[in-house]
């Protein structure tokens, strides 16, 4: 796993052919193929490698390449050079087919035959799966049938599964039943983006490659632990699938957990393989699934209604397109999680996610106790906040310890100050889409940052119940925020039940 920014000093990923089921989607212009440009641009893609694009609509290699010439153009995030993304679109094809009709993939078995021979390959063959989730199960058994997901000791054969992986716990366990009917556990790279994020990755170092902080990351020292991804953006073309998920299945069950065990798990004994993928799933395990009466304590679920974000009127949730008019899909859930283990009982973890919302925000809040004694009077120290340390992913990457000290000035006045690291003093720009680590770690075998099945489940496990409840019981308030807003109230009455406020903690600014 690459814990810093991919340089080009890494070796090449294995000589492989990459085949994307979903070549004419949204994911693969924008995300996938200006990743895959990337690491060929940092001589991270093997120099022996073919890319095959799988969809429905009809095509040809040729105009496949003009079309992802032109996509190129406008999604790439780095300057594109003509010669590399020559011999990129030279060795990218395209086959059309209906991924129900077993033909497709007689078709795609005699096509990944020819291209290895054009190319000389290996027989690697990464399967990336940028498509609808109800295809998922489908396609494997597919690829399957026609013998394309056999391994031999010189070829590997992967398989990278998009989110979501299953719409709740039962429906997961079947996903992942069908699918080790015909690929094994480790041939399964289940991808969450979020873990390709710089400083989701960075939480790792910061914790295990410092001495200064994992001997107070405990509850001895630290009093709750916030986070919040928060978007600025509404449903966008996607109310189609939103409507049927809704933010807790959309961002709860996978990144903000995902991100919530990478700050709570013991430290691993290594940092590649199975030991970090071992630590994270234990956190999950040790959330113990709220009961009925506890989800109505300790959860809030919104969504937008119209509103203004940065100056411009938005409309409701309810009237996106592809939205049900009387939609009770929650676009914001806030909860406050136990994780019933030696290093955190009794730490509150609050997490919120929302679409719609006063920024665009992701940062986990780190809260420290208050001192012991109040050593400066009682009035002085009551109008600073105790330590904070906020991790900021996004959009400002970075990191700020809060402290205390005196201001200038005759007599004892005591201030927070913001004690500030920002990714950009490292001055390295990051021209990346956060898919480049994902696709290389996959390349070369590495699976610590994809999510082992026992994880899923146990996401699963804490969210499945909340859903329950919210199933039956519908929400009569709904839409109960305006858009442009940090929420519904209910939210901050929620975290101020246990002493607590939501930080909006903004970088730079
Ligand atoms: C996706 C969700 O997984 O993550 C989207 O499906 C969400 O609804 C997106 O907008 C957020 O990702 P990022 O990287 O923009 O924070």
């Amino acid at each position: 796993m690459s814990t810093k920014p991919l340089t080009g000093h890494e070796c090449p990923g294995d000589p492989c052919t990459i085949v994307i089921f979903g070549a004419s989607g949204d994911l693969t212009k924008r995300k996938l193929l200006p990743a895959l440009y990337n690491l060929k641009a940092l001589k991270l893609l093997p120099e022996n490698f073919a890319v095959i694009g799988v969809a429905v609509s009809d095509s040809n290699d040729e105009l496949f390449r003009t079309q992802i010439t032109s996509d190129i153009q406008q999604f790439a995030t780095r300057p594109v050079d003509q010669a590399e993304w020559d011999d990129f679109s030279k060795r990218s094809y395209y086959l059309s087919g209906d991924f129900n009709n077993p033909d497709t993939f007689q078709h795609l078995g005699a096509k990944i035959t020819d291209v290895q021979k054009t190319w000389n390959l290996s027989g690697n063959v990464l399967f990336y799966l940028a498509i609808a989730p109800t295809f998922f199960g489908k396609v494997v058994e597919q690829l399957g049938n026609a013998g394309l997901t056999e391994e031999k000791p010189d070829a590997w054969r992967r398989v990278i599964i998009e989110k979501p992986f299953g719409h709740d716990l039962q429906s997961a366990r079947d996903l992942n039943a069908d699918l080790t009917k015909h690929v094994a556990e480790s041939q399964i790279y289940r991808i969450d983006h979020y873990l390709g994020k710089e400083t989701v990755q960075n939480i790792m170092v910061f914790r295990f490659g410092n001495s200064v902080f994992e001997p107070i990351w405990n509850r001895r020292y630290i009093d709750y632990v916030q986070i919040t991804v928060a978007e600025e953006l509404g449903v966008e073309l996607r109310g189609g699938y939103y409507d049927h998920s809704g933010v807790t299945r959309d961002m709860v069950q996978n990144h903000i957990l995902s991100v919530l065990s990478l700050v709570a798990m013991e430290p691993p004994t290594s940092i590649s393989g199975d030991s970090v993928r071992n630590e994270k799933v234990k956190v999950l395990e040790a959330i113990r699934p709220m009961e009925p009466e506890e989800v109505l304590a300790n959860t809030v679920r919104g969504q937008y209604g119209a509103g203004i974000i940065d100056g411009k009127n938005v409309p409701a949730y309810r009237t996106e397109p592809n939205v049900n008019p009387q939609s009770n899909t929650e676009t914001f859930v806030a909860m406050k999680l136990e994780v019933d283990n030696w290093r955190w009982a009794d730490v509150p973890f609050y997490i919120r996610s929302g679409k719609r919302l006063a920024a665009r925000t992701t940062q986990i809040v780190i809260g420290f106790k208050r001192t012991p004694l109040l050593l400066f009077g009682k009035g002085v120290e009551d109008n600073i906040m105790p330590n904070r340390l906020v991790i900021h992913v996004q959009p400002d990457e970075g990191i700020t310890m809060d402290i205390h000290a005196k201001r200038p000035g005759p007599g004892i006045s005591i201030a927070n100050v913001p004690l500030d690291f920002s990714y950009q003093e490292f001055g390295e720009s990051n021209a990346a889409t956060g898919y480049e680590t994902l696709l290389y770690d996959c390349m070369i075998g590495d699976m610590t940052l994809f999510h082992r099945y026992d994880s899923v489940d146990a996401s699963w496990r804490i969210v499945n119940p909340i859903l329950d409840v919210w199933q039956a019981l519908h929400p009569r308030d709904f839409p109960n925020y305006a858009a442009g807003t940090w929420g519904p109230e209910a939210s901050d009455r929620l975290i101020e039940k246990s002493g607590h406020a939501w930080h909006h903690y903004l970088l730079n600014k």
